[in-house]
Formats: C-alpha cells, sequence, structure tokens
C-alpha cells in the first residue's frame, strides 16, 4: 500500500505497530496479503474509538496519523508488537457459562465406563448442575461468570456466546439473563474492568425438563412457549434448545423455536449430539444461524444446512471429555459448510475456557488445517453470531478485537502445544 500525500492522515486513537505477522483472516483480498488467512509479514494497524481504521505496512505509519484531537493531548497511544503473531480474538460461539457447582465425580464415574445418557436419565448430569445453580445467589453466580470470563480471555478469546438453561424455571433463568446482559454492560458494569468480553446472551430454557415437570413435560413446553419466551425479548439474542432423546423430542423443539423466530429470537439447536434427533433438519427448515454438536449427522443433514446457510459448530471438547469419536471436520468442510468451533464450555461435556485447546484438537483429531481451525475459531465463529461483519477478522471497519500471541510463526500454533500461546488480547 502506497501513501498518497494528497490525503489528509487519518485519524487514531492507537496503532500497534511491529507486528511480525499479522493475520488477518480477512473475507476480501488486502494489499500486500497472502493465503488463505490474508497474512501481512511486518505490519501495523491503526484503530479509532475501536474500530480498525488502517491495516498497513509497518513502515509506512509514521507519517499516517495525526494526533486525536478529542484525546487529551498525549497524542496516539502507540503499541509495539515486538514482532509477535497478531490474530483476530478467538469468537467461541458456543458456551454454557453460567452456572454453579462442579461433576467431577461423574466426570470419574464416566472414565469408569458409566455413560452421559444414563446419568441423566438417573437425575444426575445437568440436574446436579440445574439443583447448584438454583441454590447459588446473583453475587456467586455473577462472580463465578467474570471469573470464567478473565480465563476466557487470558486464553485468547474476546467474544463469546453465553446459554442460561441450568435454572430451568422462571426466576433462575430470567435471573441468570440479567447477570449475562450486566457482563456486557461495558460502560457500567463490574465486567468492563474485569473482563471486557463481548457477551451474547442465549435462552436454552429447552435444556433437560426439569424434575418437577417429569410427569407432566407438555406443561414445562407450554411454560416456555407462553411464558418464558415473551418474558424475555429483549434479554437473550438467540433461543436454543437440546433436540436429544434425553432432553426434548423434535415436536417439542420445533413448537419451542417457531415461537422463539416470531418473537424475534435468532434460533440455534444441540443436534444429533448423542443421537440422530433430527435438530439439524429443524436447524435447516427454521433457518438456524448455527446447528452445534452434529456428530450423528448424516449426509442429507449436510447439504441441507449448507443449502439453508446454517453454520455447523463442532465442539471437540465433548469428544475428548466424554470419550466419543471425533467428528470429522473434513467431512463437513468438503461439503461446502462453514465450520466453527467452540469450546462447549459447561460442567458436564467440556469443562474447558481453552479455545487453543479446541483448536488443537480439532487440527489432531478431526482433519483441520491450521488456516482451517484459525478461520473456524475466529470468523466463523463470528459466523455463528451472526456477527461477521463486526469481528472476526481484522479488516478496516471492524472492531479492534485482537489476540497478541508470543510466537512469531502462526504455524507453532497447534504444533506447541499444552501451554498457553497467547500473551494478551486487545479490546479496544
Ligand atoms: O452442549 N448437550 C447439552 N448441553 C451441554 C451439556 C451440558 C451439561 O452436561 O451440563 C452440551 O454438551
Ligand atoms: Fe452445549
Amino acid at each position: 500500500m502506497k501513501i498518497d500525500p494528497s490525503q489528509p492522515p487519518i485519524q487514531a486513537s492507537t496503532v500497534i505497530r511491529n507486528i511480525g505477522q499479522l493475520v488477518t483472516v480477512a473475507q476480501q483480498p488486502i494489499a500486500g496479503a497472502t493465503g488463505a488467512l490474508q497474512v501481512i509479514s511486518d505490519a501495523a494497524i491503526a484503530v479509532h474509538d475501536g474500530v480498525i481504521v488502517w491495516i498497513g505496512p509497518n513502515d509506512h505509519v509514521e507519517p499516517m496519523f495525526q494526533h486525536d484531537t478529542d484525546s487529551n493531548a498525549d497524542g496516539i497511544t502507540i503499541i509495539d508488537a515486538q514482532g509477535v503473531v497478531v490474530t483476530p480474538g478467538f469468537v467461541d460461539s458456543h458456551t454454557h457459562l453460567i452456572f454453579a457447582g462442579d461433576r467431577a465425580e461423574e466426570f470419574h464415574l464416566r472414565r469408569g465406563g458409566v455413560s452421559y445418557g444414563e446419568l441423566l436419565a438417573q437425575g444426575r448430569g445437568i440436574l446436579t448442575t440445574v439443583n447448584a445453580t438454583r441454590s447459588a445467589d446473583t453475587e456467586t453466580l455473577t462472580d463465578l461468570a467474570i471469573s470464567r470470563l478473565i480465563t476466557m480471555r487470558h486464553y485468547g478469546t474476546t467474544t463469546i456466546e453465553a446459554k442460561t438453561g441450568y435454572g430451568l424455571d422462571m426466576i433462575t433463568e430470567e435471573a441468570c439473563l440479567r447477570i449475562l446482559n450486566n457482563l456486557n454492560a461495558l460502560e457500567t458494569g463490574p465486567s468492563y474492568e474485569y473482563s471486557r468480553v463481548r457477551v451474547v446472551p442465549t435462552f436454552l430454557g429447552a435444556h433437560v425438563v426439569p424434575p418437577e415437570y417429569r410427569e407432566r413435560r407438555s406443561a414445562y413446553v407450554d411454560l416456555i412457549v407462553e411464558e418464558m419466551l415473551p418474558s424475555f425479548v429483549g434479554l437473550a439474542h438467540f433461543c436454543d434448545v437440546f433436540c436429544e432423546r434425553e432432553a426434548f423430542t423434535f415436536e417439542e423443539c420445533r413448537r419451542i423455536l417457531t415461537r422463539a423466530k416470531a418473537l424475534g429470537y435468532a434460533l440455534k439447536i444441540h443436534a444429533e449430539q448423542l443421537s440422530p434427533s433430527g435438530g439439524a433438519k429443524l436447524a435447516a427448515e427454521l433457518g438456524a444461524t448455527s446447528a452445534d454438536h452434529l456428530d450423528y449427522a448424516d449426509d442429507a443433514d449436510l447439504d441441507g444446512l449448507r443449502e439453508a446457510g446454517v453454520v455447523a459448530t463442532l465442539l471437540p471438547g465433548c469428544s475428548y471429555s466424554l470419550r466419543s469419536p471425533y467428528p470429522s471436520a473434513r467431512r463437513f468442510i468438503d461439503r461446502g459448510l462453514h465450520v466453527a468451533l467452540a469450546t462447549d464450555f459447561n460442567p458436564g461435556t467440556s469443562y474447558c475456557e481453552n479455545m487453543q485447546m479446541m483448536l488443537g484438537l480439532a487440527m489432531s483429531s478431526m482433519g483441520m488445517s491450521i488456516e482451517e481451525a484459525l478461520q473456524a475459531t475466529t470468523i466463523n465463529g463470528a459466523r455463528a453470531l451472526a456477527l461477521q461483519d463486526i469481528i472476526g477478522s481484522i479488516e478496516e471497519g471492524k472492531r479492534c478485537e485482537l489476540a497478541l500471541w508470543s510466537i512469531r510463526d502462526y504455524h507453532e500454533i497447534g504444533y506447541h502445544f499444552g501451554i498457553n500461546l497467547i500473551q494478551s488480547v486487545l479490546i479496544a
């Protein structure tokens, strides 16, 4: 990129210079960038009002920027990246952030051969966490959520989706949604100082049928459809359901999601996780933003998802934790789907905040290349939240949500494993 002297200098509040490899993951060709990830060597970025306003060669940076007259006369904040790799911050598009208690005991029972489905059928599993969450106060749940967000950020995540689903009654589901919204109230909430990670709230009232409705499950579906969904408009962006033998039937899920869609929610589905459930077909039929898990999805399911523009979100942490076969990401990509990777952070099937771990598992066990895995954890995570025009890549006009790594070549990601390669994140 050449500087045009007839152009006025660009106004910027922050310049990050001396970036060894800028892995933009841009969706449009960028001048001077190469490869599937549109990488620029020896690059710099300028940011204003939290938005990326310029990307270019490091040696063009000096004459380009004028003092930001709105800031307090200190001029531009210059950050020297000292030659490291910079990527978009991770977008973790599937988490169950908010719960109390843990299920370590069940994890070890499963090592002994008891299945996840058996535990659930015994009234354990998700219901263990429902009991703990209902008993916890708002302050405890908030503190837990904040500390988890800080851990996520430490490993490079800058945006997450966060589901309810451990309250399963009007009061606790609403309390959890309000906590999630407060985490996101950046200007005023406590998370501004503590996390600044963007949180996209999802209502997952249809996680399992709570014990008090076991003998009258249709009354619980009525409660979701007639009371919870209308009350939570504006508190949750997405509505999700767990479409599974042990959870909700295809017809129950269709009824819930159809109502949610009519009320203006965007849709997600836990589909084909433990058995073929029909969730993928429902996702295609209703135009869900993403269908998640998909371990048992067949080729017709994949074609339906692709035709309907539904993002396929794969969750390798579950395969790791449940010791079930990893879905082949290769199969999804070769059939033309957008594949996102997420942690599915939750106390049962994937107690892991770390997106680098998911990236590593996807490369070691799901047939993904480093380029595909980086796309899956950034721009495709953003697609799974319908935020691809705002975040997920480093392009002019997008929000500044960056991960600074302690490496000089992105090919070290996944190769040097089991440690945290993130130096810091920058959320402007
Ligand atoms: O995505 N499948 C349902 N929900 C979670 C598990 C939640 C839990 O076990 O607490 C999942 O795997
Ligand atoms: Fe999940």
